[in-house]
């Protein structure tokens, strides 16, 4: 076998934010930039000679490359197997279950979740391990160490691979497949839900508008739910993904799916509206002239799992993240269940998932996953909800009013302030920080605070520690700010403060979020000096 050893020199910035390495294409870009990283991550594991390693993807800009550039680097390190989806594309859902059917050893993810794309968007790569998780902190660790001294690299010399087909073929010891991306995962959906239910439930009628945001979950959007589910050809949008995702923002949300909540609070709606982000873990949910705020989600999946038959016998606890509104608590403990917070970031759910400490988890940030995968899973998100639609003969709307009736409605909302420059966003955090010990008791808006903390978390399973994961102010049990920067940026610094109020009284819950909440944002105002670091006193965008 011809096998190259290039001689390289390490990059100071291969840092792993919240979910993998996220940097500008251009950065990606440089000269052994990414056959650096990719070394540094096999350099830091051990034992995959003659193993299975998946190549997952969202079909962004520069994905296509780079899928390339990995298989002669996996092929020069001997992994004994390459499976990559057809044209490179894969959701992250897909990528995880793909590795556990077939035992891999591991898998590699190149996409930039819900960044944009295209040659002046964002490219990413995370790694998840043979359980389809997100590689924990113990590991990303490793890696950004060993690309602090990396100084040569791996290549096997041979033509590209032909991706555009489904084919197997064998490069020097190393058998490659490229495989449907589809198939596998889309029949795992229809072991989990009750695929007849929701057919019929096409069938009476019941319209849906699916958006895929030009990413990588159209594919699958239009075997399930045309295919399978007989909903009518046009149901899913932005269907094709593109390396630019057509220009879109592929995150969505209010902001970046405006089209869609335009057109869900039009006139002549379908019953009800999703959509996934880039990679295909997130997911929104619109009714008509409704929109249900992940954390309300999140909660609704608690109060339905145990009506699928998948998860009988298999129900243990629930996980939200720490900024997560605690709707899902309430829920949980009505429910028996146990509920565990944890920081931002799906890879802390990992180690509870694959303990069997939780069945169900979810995040602020529009993701929800269970048991059944060890990643967030948009499609899934979504379907479960059809599930429960079909179930119940309830709209969006219904649901979530049954919801707050019995347990108060928890108003949740996040302020996004983003392109901060980073020196001076972790100023502003560290001058939080020592301000905590002394809030509370402090009057704040008119209101005083119960409760200060920095949070820090300690794994239950592991016991490993992660510290500075957010500032938490409580007012009162269910009343909070949440303030952190976000991890995911390619550049610059992002700061999020989300905010959280339970409002009983049933003739407030038309009330919007804004009102409700006004003077929390006034609080976080004035706790974070915001007006010092951002050159906007409003945030960039709300979620
Ligand atoms: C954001 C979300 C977080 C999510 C992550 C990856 O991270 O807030 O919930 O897990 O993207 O999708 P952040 O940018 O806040 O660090
Ligand atoms: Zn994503």
């Amino acid at each position: 076998m011809d096998i190259k050893a290039i001689q390289t020199k390490p990059y100071l910035d291969q840092n792993m934010g919240t979910s993998g390495l996220r940097r500008k294409v251009s950065v990606f870009r440089q000269p052994n930039y990414l056959e650096n990283f990719i070394q540094a991550i096999f350099d830091s594991l051990e034992g995959f000679e003659g193993k299975t390693l998946v190549i997952g993807g969202d079909g962004r800009f520069f994905g296509a490359e780079a899928a390339q550039t990995i298989i002669k680097i996996a092929v020069a390190n001997r992994f004994g197997r390459i499976i990559i989806g057809q044209n490179g594309l894969l959701s992250t859902p897909a990528t995880s279950y793909v590795i556990r059917k077939y035992h891999a050893f591991g898998g590699l993810i190149l996409s930039a979740s819900h960044n944009p794309g295209g040659p002046d968007g964002d490219f990413g790569i995370k790694y998840d391990n043979a359980a389809g998780g997100a590689a924990p902190p113990v590991l990303t660790d490793k890696f950004v160490a060993r690309s602090k001294t990396i100084d040569r690299y791996w290549i096997a010399n041979m033509p590209d691979i032909d991706l555009s087909a489904i084919r197997s073929l064998e490069v020097d010891g190393t058998t490659i497949d490229v495989i449907d991306p589809v198939s596998d995962y889309v029949s795992y959906m229809q072991e989990i839900f009750d695929f007849k239910a929701i057919r019929r439930l096409f069938s009476s009628g019941f319209r849906m508008t699916y958006d895929a945001m030009n990413a990588v979950t159209g594919p699958y959007a239009c075997r399930i739910f045309e295919d399978l589910l007989g909903a009518p050809k046009g149901t899913v949008i932005h269907e094709k993904p593109l390396p630019d995702f057509g220009g879109l923002h592929p995150e969505p949300n209010l902001t970046y799916a405006k089209h869609l909540v335009d057109l869900m609070y039009g006139e002549h709606v379908p019953d009800f509206a999703a959509a996934s982000d880039g990679d295909g873990d997130r997911y929104m949910i619109l009714g008509r002239h409704f929109f249900v705020n992940p954390c309300d989600s999140l909660a609704i999946l608690a109060e339905y799992i145990d009506t699928l038959p998948f998860y009988h016998g298999r129900m243990y606890g629930i996980a939200r993240s720490m900024p997560t509104a605690p709707s899902v608590d309430l829920v949980a403990e009505n429910k028996g269940y146990h509920c565990y917070q944890t920081p931002t970031g799906w890879k802390f759910f990992g180690s509870l998932l694959e303990a069997d400490k939780i069945t169900l988890c979810g995040e602020e940030s529009f993701g929800a996953g269970s048991s059944h995968l060890n990643e967030k899973d948009g499609l899934w998100a979504v379907l479960f909800w059809l599930n429960i639609l079909a179930n119940t003969g309830k709209t969006p709307e219904e649901l979530c009013r049954d919801l707050w009736r019995r347990y108060g409605r928890i108003y949740a909302i996040c302020h996004n302030y983003m392109g901060l420059e980073s020196e001076k966003a972790a100023q502003m955090m560290s001058k939080l920080t020592e301000k905590v010990p002394h809030l509370t008791g402090q009057i704040i808006a008119d209101m005083p605070v119960r409760e200060a903390f920095v949070f820090n978390y300690t794994d239950p399973v592991t016991d490993e520690v992660a510290q500075n994961q957010g500032i938490c102010i409580y007012f009162d049990q269910y009343t909070r700010i949440v303030i952190r920067l976000s991890g995911t940026d390619s550049s610059g610094a992002t700061l999020r403060i989300y905010m959280n109020k339970l409002v009983l009284d049933a003739k407030q819950f038309d009330v919007v979020p804004a009102e409700i909440m006004a003077d929390l944002i006034q609080a976080a105002r004035l706790l974070t000096d915001i007006k010092e670091y951002a050159t906007n006193e409003n945030p960039t965008f709300v979620t």
